[in-house]
């Protein structure tokens, strides 16, 4: 990697491009007012809270929270690193980046880089050339018609033809001693012990394999009949990792179309029938399993990765090898969910038969994470014995520790005790969901939104009203420690209030149903949500939590916390009617118009809130201060 971008023409940068091109070039934005807005590309939603300022340069998710300048969308949205982004970036303004002096070795490599990727494309037009012009070319493209590939989707992929013979590559593009060396480098030519040259693709489809920019670092090839191997791939080179690269993922980026997830498919055929068949957001691991690497990568793009497989022992292994590969991984807000294929199916034959529908139910119906750790752990013990019940525990345990998202964490923990029926010896003994019943305490912090750091959690927003504030975290808190403790509700008492957003009107009708009911389970409060969440698709009982889990990573339930929230709820009103004396007191002209009462009422009322706190008065005017804006 070259030398450190000078901050100085990062400011340039930022100055001479307008963010509002940027986001718009790859979401579609409508001016609203002096902001234009959207529909949350880092978020599922169906109403916009994201609204892009032209003023400020800045973009700014209501729902989730995402924000930041053109460059950080660029790398959230493109799933590209800094550099990278500042790369790309600067070559649409056609500027130069230049790099703070970094040392030789590292000009050297990068030199090197540059011209490997170069020998990468050549060879990828090569191939793409026979499939037009060889002798032999019938027989390429008529394999490829057999397969039911169509020409549009052959050219998408750059899909070409390595001719037979030794030296078709070689001798086409191997012109100099120079240009061989790099061939060798890059593997497209293997080098005998006698210091002769031969290519390495001979008489293969080829599929070209590019990274997130774009360039040109391996192939795969495969036979036109039975021989073995199959499929050769590109050994690793200095551009090619097997393990961080994934085939698909710059086509799916390229088609431009919303990424909302992505299927982690076998083989190449699969991720381009599926893109034939419409189905853009496939991607295959090349010939490995699914690295850490893999998933990071995907998760910063989309907040649903659907795992498939074939439905045999081989495929549940690998599923769940896939799923301690992810749980690391998963945090609040992001799902991992696993599909398994009818016996001697893979994606390309099935989305052949079931078309873009068929295909697509089968990934809406797939697996969700806990679902599959629970039954995955299930089908290693006899559960009807008190001993198998001990074993699942022992089993799901390691598991469930290995997860860093502490919400869903919790919940797994709840689950896997309601399953064996009784607390989980394995877990508390492992002590990594600590059991600290801290009454909770008014933190100053959490006036201040953590939002910044974009955490993206899929909420079921309907309106710009159910924005991020202070205190709609608190709500969040509240119902999830309401939901998973609904014991909780004897505690409270005054739940009348006058919602003021989605969320506050589902803790109303949660702690109604509870003066109703007080003996609801955890599982009856659930039916109480459904009706908002917007999506018929969101069924499922773990999403449906998931989907409203607060975003705090300290989801320790107290009872506190809910009393907190209704408590500043409570207070709303009042701070609204301060509020509004201040702007009068504050001018000279309205104030001389004043009456006695309302500065009497000012007075009370700034009293009743210095004893409340600054962070709380912080928190009740930001909430304020939101609501206003968007009213
Ligand atoms: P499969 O054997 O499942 O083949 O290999 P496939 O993808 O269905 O291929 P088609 O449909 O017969 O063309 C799945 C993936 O495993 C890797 C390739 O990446 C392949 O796409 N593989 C397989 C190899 O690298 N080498 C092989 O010899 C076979
Ligand atoms: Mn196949």
């Amino acid at each position: 990697m070259a030398g450190r971008i000078p901050q100085s023409f990062i400011d340039e940068l930022l100055s001479r491009v307008d963010v509002i091109d940027v986001v718009d070039s790859r979401v579609k934005l409508k001016k609203t007012g002096k902001n234009y807005s959207a529909c949350c590309p880092f978020h599922n939603e169906n109403t916009p809270s994201f609204t892009v300022s032209p003023d400020k340069q800045f973009y700014y998710c209501f729902g989730c929270g995402a924000s930041g300048t053109a460059l950080r969308f660029i790398m959230e949205f493109d799933g590209l690193n800094f550099p990278d982004a500042v790369d790309k970036l600067a070559e649409q303004l056609n500027m130069e980046v230049p790099r703070e002096a970094s040392s030789q070795r590292d000009i050297e490599q990068e030199q090197q880089h540059q011209s490997l990727f170069k020998r990468m494309e050549a060879a990828s037009q090569f191939f793409e050339k026979q499939l037009r012009e060889h002798d032999q070319k019938d027989k390429a493209v008529g394999y490829l018609k057999n397969r039911g590939l169509s020409g549009k989707a052959a050219k998408f992929f750059g899909i070409g033809y390595a001719p037979p013979g030794w030296d078709g590559l070689q001798s086409e593009l191997g012109t100099d001693k120079n240009a061989i060396k790099e061939l060798i480098a890059c593997g497209m030519l293997i080098e005998k012990e006698d210091g002769r040259t031969y290519d390495r693709f001979r008489d293969r489809i080829m599929f070209p394999i590019r990274d997130a920019r774009g360039r040109f670092i391996a192939f795969g090839g495969r036979v036109l009949g039975d021989e073995k191997p199959k499929y050769l791939n590109s050994p690793e080179t200095p551009i090619f990792q097997k393990g961080r690269e994934l085939y698909g993922l710059y086509e799916a980026r390229k088609i431009r179309q919303k990424l909302t997830r992505f299927v982690i498919v076998e083989g190449y055929m699969d991720v381009v029938a599926l893109a034939e068949f419409g189905i853009h957001y496939a991607v295959a691991t090349l010939g490995t399993s699914t690295s850490e690497h893999h998933l990071r990568r995907l998760f910063k793009i989309v907040p649903e990765v659907i795992f498939c497989f074939d439905g045999d022992n081989a495929g549940r292994q690998a599923a769940s090898r896939a799923m301690e590969t992810v749980l690391p991984v998963l945090s609040d807000g992001i799902q991992a969910r696993f599909l398994f294929l009818p016996d001697g199916e893979d994606p390309d034959t099935l989305v052949r038969q079931e078309g873009k529908d068929g295909f697509e139910k089968r990934l809406n119906e797939s697996l969700h994470l806990p679902e599959f750790l629970f039954e995955h752990v299930k089908q290693q013990v006899d559960f009807d014995t008190l001993d198998g019940k001990a074993r699942f525990d022992k089993l799901a345990a390691p598991l469930i520790s290995k997860m860093s998202g502490s919400t869903l964490k919790n919940l797994m923990k709840g689950k896997l005790e309601s399953i064996i029926g009784t607390s989980s010896t394995a877990l508390n003994s492992e002590r990594i969901i600590g059991e600290k019943d801290q009454d909770f305490e008014f933190h100053e912090t959490l006036a201040i939104p953590t939002h910044a750091t974009s955490t993206r959690l899929p909420r079921n927003e309907r309106d710009l009203k159910g924005s991020i504030s202070g205190l709609s975290l608190l709500v969040d808190k509240a119902i999830f420690s309401l939901i998973n403790n609904p014991s909780f509700c004897t505690q409270i008492d005054n739940i009348e209030f006058d919602p003021t957003t989605e969320k506050e009107e589902l803790l109303q009708a949660l702690l109604t149903k509870l003066k109703e009911s007080p003996q609801s389970t955890s599982t009856g409060l659930l039916t109480v949500i459904l009706p908002w969440n917007s999506s018929a698709e969101l069924k499922h009982l773990w999403e449906q939590v998931h989907s409203i889990a607060n975003l705090s990573s300290d989801s320790q339930a107290s009872a506190a916390e809910i009393k907190e929230a209704l408590k500043l709820i409570h207070l709303r009103p009042l701070m609204k009617k301060r509020y509004a004396l201040e702007q009068l007191n504050q001018n000279k002209v309205t104030r001389s118009k004043m009456t006695t009462e309302q500065r009497a009422s000012l007075k009370e009322l700034d009293r009743k809130f210095s004893k409340l706190g600054r962070g709380r008065v912080t928190l009740l005017m930001e909430d304020l201060k939101i609501n206003e804006q968007l009213t």
